[in-house]
C-alpha cells in the first residue's frame, strides 16, 4: 500500500513542481489571473506579476497557461527558465519555443530576430489570434535579453503590439525594471502576487485556522497599473469555479 492509499490521498499533495490544479485561488492571486488575461487578450504588450519568494507565482503562471490554452485563439508559450549567458541562446530559445528552426540560426541574433518577427506578422494575418510568451523566473533574465525582450515589444501592427509577454518575477525584478526606463516604461500592467490570507474559521471563532508565515502575505495591490483595470467581456467573467473557494492544505505559507 503507498502512502498516498494510508493517508487518504488521491495524488501527490506536494508536489516539487507547480501544479495549477493545486492553486489555491485567494482574491490576490484570482486578482491577478484576472488582469492578466484581459491584459493579454487587448494586447497591451508587457505585464508583470511581482512577488516574493514562495508566493505562488509559478504556479499562478502555469494557471493562466491553461486559462489561455482554453481558447483556441490563444497561443501560449512558456520560457521556464530564462537564464542565458548569450543573448542568442536567449533569442534561440524564443525562437525555439516558436516551433522555428532555431538550430539552423543558432548564434545569429539578426536571423533569429528576423525569423520571430516574420513569425509574428504571419500569426497576426488572423486578427484573432494572441501570441503570448509567459517568463517565469524573470529576475533571471540579464540585462541585454532584458533588451531583446524590448525589440520583441517593438514589434506591432497598427494597432497593438504582436506578442504579449507576462513576466513572473521576484521583487528584485522591481529594481531591474527601474533602472532600465525604456524598459519599465512599457509596463502595461504589474501586480503584486501575495500569500494568501487564510478564510476565518468558524470553530475558531472566525479567527484565522492556521498561522500564515510571517512576511509572505499581503493585500493585492497594483504597482504600476498603466489606468483602469478594463471588464472583462461578459463571456470571459471568471466561472464558478474561480469563486468557489478550494480547499488549501498543501500551500506554503498559506492556510486552508
Ligand atoms: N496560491 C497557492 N496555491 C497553491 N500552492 C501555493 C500557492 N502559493 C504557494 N503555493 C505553494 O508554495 C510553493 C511555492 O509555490 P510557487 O513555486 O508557485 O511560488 P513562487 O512564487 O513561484 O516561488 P519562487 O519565488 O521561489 O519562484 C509550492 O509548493 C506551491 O504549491
Ligand atoms: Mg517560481
Amino acid at each position: 500500500m503507498s502512502y498516498f492509499d494510508a493517508l487518504g490521498f488521491a495524488r501527490e499533495p506536494f508536489p516539487n513542481a507547480p501544479d495549477p490544479d493545486l492553486l489555491y485561488r485567494s482574491p490576490n492571486h484570482l486578482e491577478c489571473l484576472r488582469h492578466m488575461e484581459i491584459a493579454v487578450r487587448l494586447r497591451r504588450g508587457l505585464n508583470v506579476v511581482l512577488g516574493e519568494v514562495g508566493t505562488g507565482k509559478s504556479t499562478l503562471c502555469r494557471e493562466l497557461r491553461r486559462l489561455l490554452a482554453e481558447d483556441r485563439n490563444l497561443e501560449t508559450h512558456l520560457l521556464d527558465d530564462p537564464y542565458f549567458e548569450d543573448p542568442a541562446d536567449f533569442l534561440a530559445a524564443v525562437a525555439g519555443l516558436f516551433g522555428l528552426d532555431a538550430e539552423a540560426m543558432r548564434g545569429d541574433q539578426a536571423r533569429l530576430r528576423g525569423a520571430i518577427k516574420a513569425f509574428l506578422a504571419r500569426q497576426a494575418a488572423d486578427e484573432r489570434h494572441i501570441v503570448t510568451l509567459l517568463v517565469d523566473e524573470g529576475q533571471k533574465i540579464t540585462g541585454a535579453c532584458l533588451e531583446l525582450l524590448r525589440e520583441l515589444l517593438n514589434f506591432e501592427s497598427t494597432s497593438h503590439k504582436l506578442l504579449q509577454i507576462v513576466i513572473f518575477a521576484q521583487t528584485e525584478f522591481e529594481e531591474m525594471l527601474a533602472a532600465r526606463p525604456n524598459l519599465e516604461d512599457r509596463v502595461n500592467f504589474s501586480l503584486r502576487a501575495a500569500a494568501a490570507d487564510p478564510p476565518p474559521d468558524p470553530a475558531h471563532g472566525g479567527r484565522a485556522s492556521r498561522p500564515v508565515r510571517p512576511g509572505r502575505h499581503g493585500a493585492a495591490a497594483p504597482v504600476h497599473p498603466a489606468g483602469p483595470a478594463p471588464h472583462l467581456p461578459p463571456d470571459r467573467r471568471l466561472s464558478a469555479q474561480d469563486r468557489a473557494p478550494v480547499p488549501c492544505g498543501h500551500a506554503a505559507g498559506c492556510g486552508p
